[in-house]
Formats: structure tokens, sequence, C-alpha cells
């Protein structure tokens, strides 16, 4: 049988494109290989958002074309894909094949061009997870002044949800448990007046869809109404992802994120009073052009004052084309790297009591799969967006269990089952 090795860079959305570019493989009679050795096409999915990201795909994808024997194929697909086209094919000799992410929505016809289906091969696609993606947005419109996925992705467009709908009903027949609903500002999904919240009820009625996240959030669009949905139905998680990239009011102005750091404490107060018991989390931004030292410290504040489950956090890096990339006064990268440092030490620490106060509380466990180290072990996530770990003798992936947090390790809670 023919295979297929994938390296995936960037977000979730990405994942979720070599999800769907492995399933129309399958189709093809290709399995899925866990080494680029031997396999027949070995595809580097990519991300574009910063320029170490870019870099880092760069060099693996040189490192396969370096390697490449016999009629192994070369396909490079996503974002940087889509900045640099098919430029890619002379900048690294042996990639084959430049599918920019903007094609994922003509990915059928994209690959029957490049491999005509074969009648005879027979479909192969199974997969062992519990939880997965579902994009119901692609694109953006918001323009973030730092930000290359509007150039890359293209316009921002919902998916209707007769699509969205169907595609869940096939993951539960893949017997999936848990979805997390993607798009980059879900909080404006719009589909013939259908706005998220009524989206994400409609959805938490699909039966044998048992758990339901989504991200991202954008503090411009959240609405009480989305906060009062998510409380509403235990089908939820507790989990709220929603950057607030910078502290400072002027800083969020020329980053055009169109909130103030007031408006995003008002949402903060709403979502702990609604779910006390969230996780929130966040993407933060520091050194954006211009951003002097006492701005940084109102990033700082909001990280102690909010107190995040964890947090994403970043180095401004300009890239070409975005509005940001004009702007003078660039931070030096020695001064950003300070920010970024200061920031995750006082992140780490924040993430690491928040840990520790879950110890003894009651949890709710998607089990994911065994352990492999250890026996009677099972991982999984609770309800917010904690790995745990659970000794019991005998589960299984895809049950929900409850246990209680006895200790925590790392970014880990040890619990035992409650029976
Ligand atoms: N749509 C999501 C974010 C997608 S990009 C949102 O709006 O929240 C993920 C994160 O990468 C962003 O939240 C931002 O924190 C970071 N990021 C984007 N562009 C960046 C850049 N040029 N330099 C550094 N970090 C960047
Ligand atoms: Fe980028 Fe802003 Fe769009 Fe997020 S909302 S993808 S940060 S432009
Ligand atoms: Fe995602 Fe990176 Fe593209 S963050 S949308 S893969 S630029």
């Amino acid at each position: 049988m023919p295979t297929v090795y994938f390296q995936t860079f960037g977000c979730q959305m990405n994942v979720a494109d070599s999800d769907t570019i492995h399933q129309l493989l399958s189709q093809r009679g290709f399995v899925l290989s866990d080494s680029p050795d031997g396999s027949d096409i070995v595809i580097v999915n990519t991300c574009s958002v910063r320029e170490a990201a870019e870099k880092r795909a760069k060099s693996r994808i040189a490192e396969f074309a370096n390697k490449k024997s016999g009629g192994q194929k070369l396909w490079v697909t996503g974002c940087m894909a889509q900045r640099l086209g098919d430029a890619l094919k002379e900048q690294i000799r042996g990639v084959d094949l430049v599918i920019g992410a903007r094609q994922m929505e003509r990915i059928g016809e994209v690959i029957d061009e490049a491999l005509p289906p074969d009648e005879s091969a027979p479909a192969v696609f199974n997969k062992s997870a519990v939880t997965d993606f579902v994009p119901v947005m692609r694109g953006c419109d918001n323009y973030c002044a730092y930000c290359i996925v509007p150039y890359v992705r293209g316009r921002e467009h919902s998916i209707p949800y007769h699509l969205v709908e169907t595609a869940v009903k096939e993951k539960i027949s893949q017997g999936i448990k848990e979805i997390t609903f993607l798009g980059q500002n879900v909080n404006s999904y719009n589909f013939e007046g259908m706005d998220f919240p009524d989206l994400l009820l409609k959805l938490a009625e699909v039966n044998g869809l048992e758990r339901i996240r989504f991200t991202t959030s954008h503090p411009k669009d959240c609405t009480e109404k989305l906060i009062d949905a998510i409380a509403s139905s235990n089908k939820f998680a507790t989990h709220i992802h929603m950057p607030f990239q910078a502290g400072a009011d002027r800083i969020l102005a020329l980053m055009n994120r169109k909130y103030t750091s007031g408006h995003y404490r008002g949402l903060i107060e709403m979502i702990r009073k609604k779910i006390p018991d969230a996780d929130i989390t966040s993407d933060i931004l520091v050194g954006f052009p211009t951003e002097s030292g006492a701005e940084f410290k109102e990033t700082l504040s909001l990280v102690n004052d909010v107190r995040f489950t964890t947090a994403f956090m970043f180095a401004y890096s300009p890239r070409e084309g975005t509005i940001a990339a004009a702007m003078k006064e660039e931070i030096s990268k020695e001064e950003k790297h300070a920010r970024l440092s200061e920031l995750i030490a006082v992140q780490t620490e924040i993430t690491r009591s928040i840990y520790q106060e879950s110890v003894g509380k009651e949890l709710e466990v998607l089990i994911s799969g065994k352990q492999e180290k250890r026996d009677e072990a099972w991982m999984g996530q609770d309800k917010g967006c904690k790995r745990v770990l659970i000794s019991c003798a005998s589960a299984e992936a895809g049950m929900i269990l409850k246990a209680r947090a006895i200790k925590s390790s790392g970014m880990t809670l040890i619990a035992e089952r409650m029976l």
C-alpha cells in the first residue's frame, strides 16, 4: 500500500487541513506512515505567522528534499506555501507540488489533479483519536496590524451550518467524542443570520457529541449571549481561549484590535461570574513597534489580574506586507526577548499555582488513551484545559470518568478515579 508522511506546523487550522488531506489520500489507498523514510509522499504543512515558523518549515523541507530517494514526492502545503507559491520550488529543489492554504476550499479537485483516483484502491481511513477539529470559518478579515493570516488565508467566511453538522456526524461515526470548532475569530460566525452561540447550541443537540470546544474568541466580538450559551449546557468545555495580545490601550489601538483593556477585563469578569471554574487562556504579544517599558508593565498587570491558566507568549516578529512591518521604532531583539522572558516567568508561576489549586477538586476527564510507560495509567483532559493522568485498572479511550485530583506535577494533574 502507498504511504504518506505528514509534518504539520502552525495552528489547529493546519492540523485540521492535514487531516482533510489525509482523508482524501486514504480514499486512494494511502496509509499514514510514522517515518518520512520510504514514504511515497512527504507533506510539509507550513505556517507563516512568525519568521521563526517559516525558517523551521524551510529547513525541514530542505532536509526532506535532500533525503529524497526512489520516486518519493515532496509536497508543501499551508500558509507559507500560499505566501511563496511556486517560487518555493525554485528556492528548494526537490519540491514537487505547492498547495497554498487558500486551495483548501477546493482541495478535492487539487488532489484529483495530482493523483487521479484509483477505483481499485481500498479506502483505509481509521482514526484512533477521541478528539478532533472541525473548521466553522475560514480566512480572516480583522487585519490586526502585525498579522499575516488575512493575507495567506484570504477573506473571512462562515461555513454553512449543514456542512458543519455533516462533518461532525462523520467524525462521530469514526468514534470521535469531542470536537473543537475552529476559526480565526469564531465569534463573528454568521451564516444566514445564525450567529456563533446559535451554532453551538444547535451542535450541542447532535447525538454522540459529548464535549464541545472552540477557538479562537476575539474580545471585540465575544458577547454575553455566547457566555450564557456555554454556561447553559454540560456539553460545553469550560475553557475559553481569548487572546488579549497587549495590556496598553495605545498599543491595542495601533494593533487594530478594536477593544480596550477595560473591555477585556469586563468580559473576564462576566465569564468568572457565569462560569466560575472556567479555564481562561490567552495569546500575548510583546515588543510591538513603539511599545514602551511602562506599556509592557500594563501587559504584566493584566496577566497578574486575570490569572490565565496558560498562555501562548510571543515576541513580535515583523511580517512583510503587514501594516506593522512599515512602522518605525522597532524594539530591539534583546529588549523584546527580555520582555518575553519576564512575561513567561510571571505566567509560569501563575500556571503552577492554578494547577496546585486544582488539587482536591472533582474532575470530569475525557480519556484519550493509555499512558504508554505505565500500567494502569490513563491520559485525558478535564472539562477545562488541563491534562490529567488517572490511575485505574480498567478504562477505555473515549470514556468520560469522574476523578479527584490528588497531585499536580508540572502541567499535569494526577488524579484518582471516583466510583
Ligand atoms: N486568530 C487568532 C490568532 C491567530 S495567530 C486571534 O486573533 O487571536 C496566533 C497568535 O500568534 C496571535 O494571537 C498572536 O499572538 C501571534 N502572532 C501573530 N502574528 C504575530 C507576529 N507577527 N509576531 C509575533 N506573534 C504573532
Ligand atoms: Fe491575525 Fe487578528 Fe485575524 Fe487573529 S484576528 S488571525 S491575530 S488578523
Ligand atoms: Fe495558522 Fe500559521 Fe497559518 S498560525 S493560519 S498556520 S500562518
